[in-house]
């Protein structure tokens, strides 16, 4: 993965011998007479060489034979599913979703004439039952958001593939680094490569990863409505890409460091990151990842929501942010930010606490970061 970060989809040597692939800010190039429409390099289109140069680095990272990058990460998701989805039809999607895909899904599925239930995707055993003669597409995260669950990735592809439907992944927690999906089977990966993919916390852009017709039918969806990336935009993308694998692994590493120390904490009564032996996903997680990830959530044992925003404000190291997958490590509480849309019944029913704080591990010094928690969990 080091290597493929570094190298693959590489143009070598690149235009006038650059080692670095140059940005192409051009929006239109020049038609020769009797040129097909679809040959047309525009940069709506998603045709111009810096595009096509970043496509081909995001496909080499998740083993696709093609990729698509889009304006953000909820551009990537929207267009796969205005890709697959069209009025009357019915959408299976994980009840543990990022809060803005959550909001789509409540707010707009039903405008677009989609429907949509909610399942438990830790629970094979009902989805059948969630099923529809209109079901298209199932609709997972590979980490959930924000409880750091891991589902059972592999009977999501086999249910999915059983009943004909699109089996679509978001695989922003993970990265490509800790699991490849549509090697597991997955049709579609997308990620909000505003996260880990950049890492620097320094842009806005999505990516879909899959086959080649699907990422076709999504360039369409993508072409048409505009979500396209800019080419500034994908330059910084393009050069965080190169750093993927040296980051997560330190990512995994801090996460990993933090969560063993924070179980070990009087004041800590729970501690979520799949890397624990304790943790419900564990075993299978250890199968499925190639490393646990950078995240993590907590619950302080008591004082809930005035404990836990003291303890945010006692941190010095980490900051709070509602963001995550930079090289900085960022806090939040998911109730007032990623999450806020659900309000509380919705936070309740999917047993997200008020006070549960999530951690994005940045590849910081370890020990100076369990020193900052330990500090802040004395002070606040
Ligand atoms: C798991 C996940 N998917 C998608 C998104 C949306 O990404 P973006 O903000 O790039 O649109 C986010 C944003 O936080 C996310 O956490």
């Amino acid at each position: 993965m080091d290597t493929v970060a570094v190298h693959a989809g590489q143009t070598r040597p690149g235009p006038e011998g650059s080692v670095v692939y140059p940005i192409y800010q051009g929006t239109v190039y020049t038609t020769v007479l009797g040129q097909d429409y679809h040959d047309i390099r525009y940069l709506r289109l998603n045709s111009t060489p810096s595009q096509i140069h970043l496509h081909g680095r995001l496909a080499a990272l998740e083993g696709a034979p093609a990729a698509l990058a889009t304006s953000s990460g909820m551009a990537a998701l929207t267009s796969v599913l205005h890709s697959l989805l069209g009025a009357g039809d019915h959408l299976l999607a994980s009840d543990c979703l990022y809060g803005g895909t959550h909001d789509f899904l409540v707010e707009h599925a039903a405008r677009l004439g989609w429907t949509c239930t909610v399942v438990d995707p830790h629970r094979p055993d009902t989805w059948a039952a969630a099923l529809t003669p209109a079901t298209r597409a199932f609709l997972v995260e590979t980490i959930t958001n924000p409880l750091i669950r891991v589902p059972p990735l592999r009977e999501v592809v086999a249910f999915a593939r059983g009943h004909e439907l699109t089996s679509v992944v978001d695989n922003t927690f993970a990265s490509p680094v800790n699991l490849r999906p549509l090697a597991l089977g997955f049709d579609l990966v997308v990620h909000s490569a505003t996260k880990y993919l950049n890492g620097h916390s320094d842009l806005v852009a999505g990516c879909v990863a899959g086959g080649t017709e699907l990422i076709e039918r999504v360039r369409r969806t993508v072409n048409l409505y505009g979500g396209t990336l800019d080419p500034h935009a994908g330059f910084l993308l393009a050069r965080g890409l190169k750093t993927l694998a040296v980051r997560v692994r330190a990512q995994n590493h801090n996460a990993l460091s933090l969560a063993r120390f924070l179980r070990g904490h009087p004041r800590v009564a729970q501690v979520s990151h799949p890397g624990l032996d304790d943790h419900p996903d564990h075993a299978h997680a250890a199968e499925l990842l190639s490393g646990f990830g950078g995240m993590l959530s907590l619950r302080l044992a008591a004082g809930g929501v005035i404990a836990a925003d003291a303890f945010l404000a006692a941190l010095r190291i980490a900051t709070l942010a509602p963001s995550l997958g930079g090289v900085e490590t960022l806090v939040t509480r998911p109730a007032v930010t990623s999450h806020a849309g659900m309000g509380p019944a919705g936070r309740a029913r999917f047993g997200i606490a008020e006070d549960l704080i999530r951690v994005s591990c940045g590849i910081e010094d370890a020990a100076d970061l369990v020193e900052d928690f330990a500090r802040a969990l004395d002070e606040g």
